[in-house]
């Protein structure tokens, strides 16, 4: 499932041969800036990215002159380009991620953004200069196979992730791309098998709050017991509010799905992530609004795996809630509860204490020995929304850097969306479907 993202893409190919060398940059990088300086350059190099072809067996080397100095460059300055397609509200924040993560992060990347893409220029510009970009575009297809890009992001409504992405990994990039993956099962599955030679992720962010990472902990170590119960609920009140609802994400053409894929998409990675695979599920979806063809509403109850029984609520119409995305886990030994709108807080009761000292602890998760303890603040002084996009990005590219497996990558992506479309389907008969 999970992606190994220093995997080397096959070199002689295009230019993911580059891309394969420069993953290896570190391990060999004092060995290359020697060659560098060395009047016999060109050919050594040749030699080196033969040693390094051959190490992993992967082919015969036949590099043209445009890719040792594309190697070249990339050797001596670890600079990573980077494209991002769509300039909206998430293209800000990850805008702002990429400025961030090698504050937070001992990451050997310089992450330098190139060129961000949208539409209608003058807010693009606007945009570029905010927040740094060095160029703007108007036609993605032109941007995402330029060889001068190193990595592609992916921001722009649901429909588009799918051929961008495609592009994108065949031009051998890394392919970072916001949830949900896709529109369906079918172009999700395209998606990751294009993938499978390239670094991806997927935006599911919230695996990255630190509390949320903690309650991983938690349960990895057994601290639950065996569990009972996982529900979840993730509401907002956009499709109340008549400004918010004629945007993209309210028009099957554009989003694919309603409410399903904007919030439903993140409670099941979520639910996933901390409580193992779904075996099945019985679902029912409502839309409010007359003439709407996506859904407001998804009420799901699930089996899990492991032998708990779960609910998941999404909704555009939980009037009073800002962006309150939830779970609540009961085992034998505890209860675990989150709430994003509370970020830094996690909610624990220890069944196996004395039932007279028995009682919910709201811990706040910001160190010490607690996840990202090291790389934001100290104890006690809290952070925000935008750093588990930072946090998200910090752990890619030292994944990248260490040739390790990130998650949540495409692989992730297709398993989510393998999900809901069993919630339509459900959705639609009214039975219970299994989920393999
Ligand atoms: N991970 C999260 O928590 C999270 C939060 C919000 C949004 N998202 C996801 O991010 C994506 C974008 O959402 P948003 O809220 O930023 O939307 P938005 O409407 O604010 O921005 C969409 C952007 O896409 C651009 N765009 C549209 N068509 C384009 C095209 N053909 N070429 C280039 N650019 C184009 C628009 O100009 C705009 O800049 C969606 O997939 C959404 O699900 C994820």
């Amino acid at each position: 499932m999970g992606a190994t993202v220093g995997r080397i893409p096959r070199c002689g190919t295009g230019p993911t041969g580059s891309l394969g060398v420069l993953r290896r940059h570190c391990r060999f990088a004092s060995r290359t800036t020697t060659l560098l300086r060395s009047a016999d350059f060109l050919a050594k190099l040749f030699i080196l990215i033969s040693e390094l072809n051959s190490r992993d067996a992967m082919v015969p080397v036949m590099l043209c002159g445009l890719h040792a100095r594309r190697v070249a460059s990339h050797m001596q300055t670890s600079r990573l380009n980077v494209a991002m397609i769509g300039h909206g509200f998430i293209g800000r924040v990850h805008s702002n991620a990429f400025h961030q993560a090698a504050h937070f992060f001992q990451i050997p990347y310089e992450l330098n953004l190139k060129v961000v893409c949208g539409r209608n220029r003058a807010t693009l510009e606007a945009m570029a200069s905010q927040w740094n970009w060095e160029e703007v575009a108007t036609d993605w297809t032109q941007v995402v196979t330029r060889p001068d890009i190193q990595v592609v992001d992916i921001a722009v409504p649901n429909v588009l992730h799918a051929p961008i992405a495609i592009s994108a990994a065949q031009a051998g990039k890394i392919v970072l791309c916001e949830k949900p993956l896709a529109a369906s099962v079918q172009e999700a599955e395209q998606m990751a098998e294009a993938a499978r030679r390239v670094p991806n992720l997927v935006w599911f962010n919230y695996r990255r709050v630190p509390a949320v990472g903690f309650a991983k902990r938690l349960l990895d170590e057994g601290r639950l017991g065996k569990i009972f119960h996982y529900r979840a609920l993730y509401l907002n009140q956009s499709g109340n509010d008549p400004s918010k609802a004629s945007g993209w994400r309210y028009r099957r053409a554009e989003a694919g799905s309603g409410v399903s894929g904007d919030l439903l998409s993140h409670v099941i990675d979520m639910a996933t992530y901390l409580n193992g695979n779904i075996a099945e599920l019985c679902a029912t979806t409502h839309t409010f609004a007359s003439g709407r063809d996506v859904d407001d509403a998804a009420i799901v109850m699930v089996r899990f795996k492991n032998g708990s029984v779960g609910s998941f609520e999404a909704s555009r119409y939980g009037v009073g809630c800002s962006n309150r995305n939830v779970f609540e886990i009961n085992g034998s030994q505890g209860m675990l509860r989150f709430d994003l709108e509370d970020m830094n807080r996690l909610e624990f009761f220890d069944a196996t204490q004395p039932p007279n000292l028995r009682g919910t602890r709201k811990l706040l998760v910001t160190g010490p020995d607690q996840p990202y303890a090291e790389n934001f603040w100290k104890p006690g002084h809290t952070i925000g929304y935008e750093h588990s996009f930072i946090a998200t990005l910090g752990d890619f590219f030292t994944a990248l850097s260490r040739q390790e497996v990130f998650r949540p990558s495409f692989g992730d992506g297709l398993a989510v969306q393998r999900v809901l479309e069993r919630v339509h389907k459900s959705a639609e008969t009214g039975a219970w479907i299994k989920c393999n």
